[in-house]
């Protein structure tokens, strides 16, 4: 338990903080890319279902176990759980809430550092009067995709990244108040200034002429207009669900280190809507404004449609940017790319605290080993996501940690909470101090809608299969879908080959990235235990 006094400087302060959390690559490059994968209009509404009856939930579900773990002191999941109910078991569901912060840090910022060099290229001109090709091959060689050897060695991006990680690092060291809430409240502001701006340029770009519907208002149309046809595809619900997990940190465990640093009294019921709004009204509205809409106005819906992808920040905006003059060029890339930075490092700084926080709790140890150590762990566990880039690592962490780890951790968290700890105790710790009348029927919804949404959610990524409208195979097997986590475990649908004449196989480097994020998985379990054990120990030397 921490005996030191961290905690936030306003409530202002946290608010930023708690959206700059939320608010990250996931709204302007992720998000945009999932709409457009998923039917465009059609993925809003499954989207917005999913936000009310398992977003706000989860986001006040978080929050005030944080806040009630806070009282005795613990900053991180494990422990947190702990307090919650005495069953041993929870705690270990606890490591999936620094687990999953340090497989998705890892990846997280080494694209956060890819923004930060595009600030500096946009900035310096460096994509002025090129093709859109060479703009995309300056990409690939940054990160040095299709390197001869096969095995990514990008020099340039590997320093960009140690100079992203350490700067992460070095505003951690500073603590909560001093560090993350003074970044918040300048990154913030001027992201939403950013942002703003864009998407008034793309608002106002209309048609460009490039192509018969080369429309930056058919982009926007595209994303809003509901579309029907889609919506009883299980597979829309999957990714939108997915979206909300992601983009509101739900199910990592950040929320619930936030929150540990309030104080008994403090309100969560308005903090916890207000920080999740702020973060809905940047995704749906600044998010879904800039990249689609502009290149639809450069390049058409179709061509967007077919080339949808987050790399399309990297590869195509700076050559679109580029259509707009040599002055506004350089002022929209670095708006773009230092909306971009600013919306990763609020997030990666969140994503950092749940390991410190439970090293100081727990080890006593200060905020600057701390935050070193996590750097240094950090450091390689990126290494594999850079130099086997291609390899599919870069995505395999993004799967386990990015995508599965959250929704189990956060059926887990629910289950725990609503039904162990009893609904009356997690109403009554939702609106104690609350500033806001909270709907009498979220009760219900908390008590049987959120679980039962996430366990369908859980239960249909396990087992989904390739083809919902004819799931079986025609010798008569259910026919997998590769992302199924079924097919993943034991790679149902591929034969496992882990050297070919060529050396390697990708599975290979895949294979073993899992057996790497699995012993950190058990690492931190082996950590808690010890934990554990020490403060058995102090109790009994108490009594
Ligand atoms: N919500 C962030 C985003 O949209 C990602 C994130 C994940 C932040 C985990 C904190 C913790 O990009």
């Amino acid at each position: 338990m921490s005996t030191s006094n961290d905690g936030w400087g306003s409530r202002v302060g946290l608010i930023l903080a708690m959206a700059g959390n939320a608010v990250g690559l996931g709204n302007f490059l992720r998000f945009p890319v999932k709409a457009v994968e998923n039917g465009g209009g059609t993925f809003i509404i499954p989207y917005l279902v999913s936000f009310l009856v398992m977003g706000i939930p989860l986001l006040w579900v978080e929050w005030s176990m944080g806040r009630f773990g806070g009282k005795f002191g613990d900053h991180s999941t494990p422990f947190i759980l702990d307090n919650i109910t005495k069953k041993r078991i929870w705690k270990y569901f606890g490591v999936f809430g620094i687990f999953t912060n340090l497989g998705v840090m890892a990846y997280y910022t080494y694209i956060e550092s890819w923004t930060l060099t595009y600030t500096l290229k946009s900035l310096k001109g460096d994509f002025s009067g090129k093709k859109i090709d060479e703009v995309g091959v300056m990409f690939d060689q940054y990160v040095d995709i299709g390197a001869a050897s096969g095995i990514n060695f990008p020099i340039w991006a590997l320093v960009a990244f140690v100079i992203t990680l350490c700067l992460n690092i070095y505003i951690l060291s500073r603590g909560l108040n001093d560090g993350i809430e003074k970044v918040a409240k300048f990154a913030m502001p001027l992201l939403i200034i950013f942002g703003a701006f864009l998407a008034i340029k793309a608002v106002f770009l209309g048609s460009t002429g490039n192509c018969a519907d080369c429309d930056s208002h058919i982009g926007l149309n595209f994303l809003w207009e509901p579309h029907y046809e889609t919506l009883w595809d299980p597979k829309v619900w999957l990714e939108a669900a997915g979206q909300i997990f992601f983009t509101l940190s739900v199910g990592m465990g950040t929320i619930q280190c936030y929150s540990s640093y309030l104080k008994s009294k403090d309100d969560v019921a308005l903090n916890a809507m207000s920080a999740g709004w702020m973060n809905g009204f940047v995704e749906i509205v600044l998010g879904a404004s800039v990249v689609i809409p502009i290149a639809v106005g450069y390049m058409g819906l179709d061509w967007v449609k077919e080339n949808a992808g987050f790399m399309m920040a990297f590869k195509t905006m700076p050559y679109l940017f580029d259509q707009w003059g040599p002055t506004m060029s350089v002022i929209s890339g670095v708006a773009w790319f230092g909306l971009l930075f600013f919306a990763g490092i609020t997030s990666s700084l969140a994503m950092g605290t749940p390991w410190m926080g439970f090293m100081k709790d727990e080890f006593k140890w200060s905020n600057n080993k701390s935050a070193w150590t996590l750097g240094l762990l950090l450091f390689f566990m990126a290494l594999p996501t850079i130099f086997f880039f291609e390899k599919g690592v870069f995505d395999e962490y993004d799967y386990w940690t990015g995508t599965v780890s959250l929704v189990i951790f956060a059926f887990a968290e629910v289950i725990l909470f609503a039904w162990v700890f009893g609904i009356d105790n997690a109403w009554e710790e939702i609106t104690r101090g609350a500033d806001m009348k909270v709907p009498g029927f979220y009760k219900y919804i908390l008590k049987f809608v959120t679980p039962v949404f996430i366990g369908v959610i859980l239960f249909t990524s396990l087992f989904k299969p390739k083809d919902w409208a004819s799931p079986f195979k025609r010798e008569g097997g259910w026919n997998w879908a590769d992302d199924s986590i079924i097919n993943q475990i034991f790679h149902l649908n591929n034969e496992v080959i882990w050297f070919s004449e060529h050396g390697a196989t990708n599975m290979f480097y895949i294979d073993m990235s899992r057996v790497f994020l699995l012993a950190i998985f058990i690492g931190l379990c082996a950590l808690v235990k010890i934990a554990s054990n020490k403060r058995k120990k102090a109790k009994l030397a108490n009594s």
